[in-house]
C-alpha cells in the first residue's frame, strides 16, 4: 500500500512501525505539475521502484525546465544505466529537511550517501554529495575537497519527518565517473567541430607492443573493421589479451577451432558497452552479456571487482586486467593476463597439468558470418537511453533491454562523445 503525500499524519504512524515505509514516490510526484520529467525517467529507469523499498529517503528534485535539455541531449546517446545511475545520484539515503540541514552542515560541507552509491564499490566516494551552507542557502557538491558547489536547493515541496522528503534543486547532479560520459553542459550549442577522433583499436593494440598474435587473430577474422564499427552509440570495451597469455595456451587450443569459432572466441572479449576504468572497478558479480552472446550459447563473462582489481572469469579460466590501453568513451581496452576460453568451448581443465583442454565439437556450427560485415549474433547491450511518451512499464531491472538497438545513432552519439571527451578534459582537474 502506498502512502500519499497528503497523508503525512498516516505516513508517519506507519513509518515508525514498519520497517519499511511504503511511499509510492511516482503519486508523490503526481502532485507537483513540474516534475513530470523526473517523474516519467524514475519509472523508465525503475528507480522509483527502488526509492519505495527505502525506509528514509531525500530525493533531490530538478524540474522540468532543468531537465528537459539535458533530456534532450543524453536522448539515444547514453546507454539506460548512466541516466539510472543520475538518477540514483539525487536519492539521498537519509531524510533530510531544510532546518536540519542548516543545523548539522556548515560551510565546511558534510559528506552524504546516495543510492548511487549503493551500487559501485563501497571504496569509491563517488556515490556521495556534499551538502554544505553558502550564506544560508543549502548547496550541493562532488565529494572533493575545493570543488564548487554544483546545485542549490530552492525550495521544500513536500515532506514527512524521518521517512521522506522532496527538495527542488536548480540543476541536475552529475556523479565524478560519469562525468565523464556525458556532457556537463545542458545547453546543446553548436559547438566547433570536436577535435577527437575516436580511438583507434587497432593502433592502440599496435602501439602497446605486445598484442601481435590478438592483432593476427583480428585481422584474420575480419573483426577488427567490425569492431571499430561499434565506436558509436554505447561503445564497447575490449578485454585484449597480451601475447603471453595466447602463448600460455596449449598449442592446440585455438588451432583446432573452427574460423567461425576463433571469431566467437575474440568477439567473447568484448562487452556491447562501454565501461571506463572506473566504472569497471565499481562492479561486482555482474555476469556480462559479450558480443559473442547469441543462440548458440549465452558467452557470458563474470566481472568482479575488489580493491581496484578487476578480474574477468568465464568459468573456465579467470583473467585479470593488468593495464589499461584506451579509456575514452564510448571505446575501452584494458589488457588481461589470460585468454577468456568459453565453457561453450573448453572444459575446465583438471587439476593435473591436464592434456589440452580440447575443444568440443560444436553440435550447431557456431555464428557463420558474413565478414567482415555486421558482427554475429550480437545481441544489443542495455539499450541506449531512448525516452519516448509514453514510458515502458517499470521494469524490475533498470537493465532490462527497452525498445531500439542502438544502431541508428551514430551520427548524434559520436558527435556527443566528442562533446563529452572535450568536456572531459575540461573539467578533468576537477577530478583529480
Ligand atoms: C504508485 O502510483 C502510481 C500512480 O499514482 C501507480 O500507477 C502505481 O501503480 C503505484 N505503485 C505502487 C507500487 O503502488
Ligand atoms: C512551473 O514552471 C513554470 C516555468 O518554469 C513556472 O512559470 C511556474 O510558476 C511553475 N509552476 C509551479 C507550480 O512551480
Ligand atoms: C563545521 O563543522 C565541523 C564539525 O562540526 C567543524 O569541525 C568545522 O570547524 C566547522 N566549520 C566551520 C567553518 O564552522
Ligand atoms: C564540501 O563543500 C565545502 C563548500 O564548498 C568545501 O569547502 C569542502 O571542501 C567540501 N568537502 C569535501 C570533502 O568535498
Ligand atoms: C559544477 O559546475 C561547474 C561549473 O559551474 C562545472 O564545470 C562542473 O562540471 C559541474 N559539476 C557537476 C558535478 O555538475
Ligand atoms: C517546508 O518547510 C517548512 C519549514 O520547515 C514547513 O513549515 C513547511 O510546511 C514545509 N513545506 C512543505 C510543503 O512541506
Ligand atoms: C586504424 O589504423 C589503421 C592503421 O593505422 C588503419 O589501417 C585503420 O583504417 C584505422 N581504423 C580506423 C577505424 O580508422
Ligand atoms: C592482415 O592480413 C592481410 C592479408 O589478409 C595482410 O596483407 C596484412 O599485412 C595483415 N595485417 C596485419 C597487421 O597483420
Ligand atoms: C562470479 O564470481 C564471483 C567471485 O568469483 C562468484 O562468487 C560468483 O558466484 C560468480 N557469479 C557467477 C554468476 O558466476
Ligand atoms: C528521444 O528520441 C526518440 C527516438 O530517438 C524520440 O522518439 C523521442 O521523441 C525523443 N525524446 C525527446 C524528449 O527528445
Amino acid at each position: 500500500m502506498g502512502c500519499h503525500f497528503q497523508l503525512v499524519a498516516t505516513l508517519m504512524l506507519l513509518c515508525s512501525v514498519s520497517a519499511v515505509c511504503a511511499v509510492n514516490i511516482t503519486s508523490v510526484l503526481e502532485g507537483f505539475s513540474n516534475f513530470t520529467m523526473l517523474n516519467t525517467l524514475l519509472t523508465a529507469t525503475g528507480v522509483a521502484n527502488e526509492i519505495n523499498s527505502k525506509s528514509s529517503f531525500t530525493l533531490l528534485a530538478p524540474d522540468d525546465s532543468v531537465l528537459d535539455p539535458l533530456v534532450k541531449v543524453l536522448n539515444n546517446t547514453v546507454p539506460v544505466e548512466f541516466v539510472t545511475n543520475i538518477l540514483r545520484y539525487h536519492v539521498l539515503l537519509q531524510y533530510f529537511d531544510i532546518p536540519e540541514i542548516k543545523t548539522i552542515v556548515n560551510s565546511s560541507g558534510e559528506l552524504v550517501a546516495t543510492l548511487y552509491q549503493t551500487t559501485i564499490n563501497a571504496a569509491n566516494l563517488n556515490g556521495f554529495v556534499n551538502l554544505s551552507l553558502e550564506s544560508s542557502s543549502i548547496k550541493i557538491g562532488w565529494p572533493v575537497t575545493g570543488s564548487p558547489p554544483n546545485a542549490t536547493v530552492i525550495t521544500n515541496l513536500t515532506q514527512s519527518p524521518f521517512s521522506f522528503s522532496v527538495l527542488q534543486i536548480d540543476r541536475v547532479l552529475i556523479p565524478i565517473g560519469l562525468q565523464t560520459s556525458i556532457p556537463p553542459s545542458p545547453s546543446p550549442a553548436p559547438a566547433p567541430s570536436p577535435s577527437l577522433a575516436p580511438p583507434n583499436i587497432t593502433d592502440a593494440l599496435e602501439k602497446a607492443g605486445k598484442f601481435t598474435l590478438l592483432l593476427r587473430l583480428l585481422n584474420q577474422t575480419g573483426l577488427a573493421s567490425a569492431l571499430a564499427a561499434k565506436e558509436t552509440g554505447s561503445g564497447i570495451t575490449i578485454f585484449a589479451p597480451t601475447d603471453d597469455a595466447f602463448n600460455a595456451l596449449p598449442s592446440n587450443a585455438l588451432a583446432s577451432l573452427s574460423d567461425a569459432q576463433k571469431k566467437t572466441v575474440i568477439l567473447y572479449h568484448v562487452l556491447p558497452e562501454f565501461f571506463s576504468l572506473t566504472q569497471l572497478q565499481s562492479l561486482s558479480n555482474s555476469d556480462m552479456q559479450t558480443l559473442a552472446s547469441g543462440s548458440s550459447g549465452k558467452f557470458t563473462v563474470n566481472v568482479t571487482s575488489s580493491t581496484g582489481i578487476v578480474t574477468i572469469a568465464t568459468g573456465v579460466d579467470t583473467a585479470q586486467v593488468s593495464a589499461t590501453l584506451v579509456n575514452q568513451a564510448p571505446v575501452s581496452v584494458f589488457a588481461i593476463d589470460k585468454v577468456l576460453l568459453p565453457p561453450e568451448f573448453f572444459h575446465h581443465p583438471g587439476p593435473s597439468p591436464a592434456p589440452a583442454p580440447a575443444p568440443t565439437p560444436a553440435p550447431a556450427p557456431a555464428p557463420a558470418v558474413p565478414a567482415p560485415a555486421p558482427i554475429p549474433h550480437v545481441t544489443p547491450g542495455p539499450s541506449p537511453f531512448i525516452l519516448s511518451p509514453p514510458p515502458p512499464p517499470p521494469t524490475s531491472t533498470p537493465e532490462a533491454p527497452g525498445p531500439g538497438a542502438g544502431s541508428n545513432d551514430a551520427p548524434t552519439s559520436v558527435f556527443a562523445c566528442n562533446l563529452l571527451l572535450a568536456a572531459a578534459l575540461i573539467s578533468s582537474s576537477l577530478l583529480l
